[in-house]
């Protein structure tokens, strides 16, 4: 199971969802864990989870900050660098969905998490992973191919960054160092949270995503880091400037 034996992962946005699942998933596997988020304590508890999963609290690094802020991703990967000595593997997973406004303030605050954040994080990233002839991995989702009335932002966000990921796969290819995405479909998450539903209509927003999915259910965080982790391990070493949907045929509607 020691698939990624000290293997350094970076993984944004790991304090809660998809993130924290991918965090998971990956300590179980052998990996030191670069953990952030800006929730302090929902971070701490996935570090937990990633020590009960049979990591040593010293292959756990757990930073705080907001993604968007040039000197916090600076500060992320020097330290993790700093603390581990190499970088393996970055997943750019941190993300927000916001509707669409008749302004463009929802419109930036989307494109600056869900694109800028993750080309900048890869641009800090890459001379550390030419070092280790490492990969990246975006968590993009099916909303780079499918459309979402009213979240056009979020689509174009993420259609954008299917884009960079196939411009830096080929420039990096030569370079020994892959870069692909995971494309999720609707997995149960805090990311709707906007919408200010209460617990009663949240559940019940996701029950009914569900019955729209071809194969009748929502997906699993699991489901998703079990991708990102064929990805980013040799089992993938041809593989480079790929897209796998994880949406249980969502995209096909
Ligand atoms: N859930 C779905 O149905 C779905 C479908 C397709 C794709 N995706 C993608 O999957 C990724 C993870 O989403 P999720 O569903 O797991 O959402 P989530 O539960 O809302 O988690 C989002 C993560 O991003 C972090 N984050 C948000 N804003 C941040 C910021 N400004 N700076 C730093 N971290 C920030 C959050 O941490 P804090 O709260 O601690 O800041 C959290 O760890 C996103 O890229 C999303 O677009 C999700």
């Amino acid at each position: 199971m020691a698939e990624f034996k000290r293997k350094v992962v970076l993984i944004t946005g790991s304090s809660a969802g998809i993130g924290a699942g991918i965090a998971v998933y990956m300590a179980a596997r052998g990996a030191r864990l670069s953990l952030t988020g800006r929730d302090q304590g929902k971070l701490r508890g996935v570090a937990q989870r990633c020590v009960e999963a049979g990591v040593t609290e010293q292959d756990v690094l757990a930073t705080t900050g907001d993604l968007t802020d040039e000197a916090f991703r600076n500060q992320l990967v020097t330290q993790t660098v700093d603390t581990f000595g190499q970088l393996d593997v970055l997943v750019n997973n941190a993300g927000l969905v916001l509707p669409d406004t008749p302004d463009l303030q929802n419109h930036l605050d989307v494109m600056n998490l869900n694109l800028n954040a993750h080309v900048a994080m890869s641009k800090l990233s890459v001379p550390h992973l030419l070092r280790s002839k490492g990969n990246i991995v975006n968590v993009s989702s099916n909303a780079a191919l499918k459309v979402y009335p009213g979240l056009g932002s979020y689509c174009v966000s993420k259609a954008a960054l299917e884009m960079f990921t196939k411009v830096l796969a080929l420039e990096l290819a030569p370079k020994g160092v892959r870069v692909n995405s995971v494309n999720p479909g609707v997995v149960r998450s805090d990311i709707a949270r906007f919408l200010n539903y209460t617990d009663e209509q949240y559940n019940e927003f996701w029950a009914e995503f569900a019955k729209a999915i071809p194969v009748g259910r929502l997906g699993k965080p699991e489901e998703v880091a079990r991708a990102v982790a064929f990805l980013a391990s040799d089992k993938s070493s041809f593989v480079t400037g790929a897209l796998i949907l994880i949406d249980g045929g969502y995209a096909m509607l």
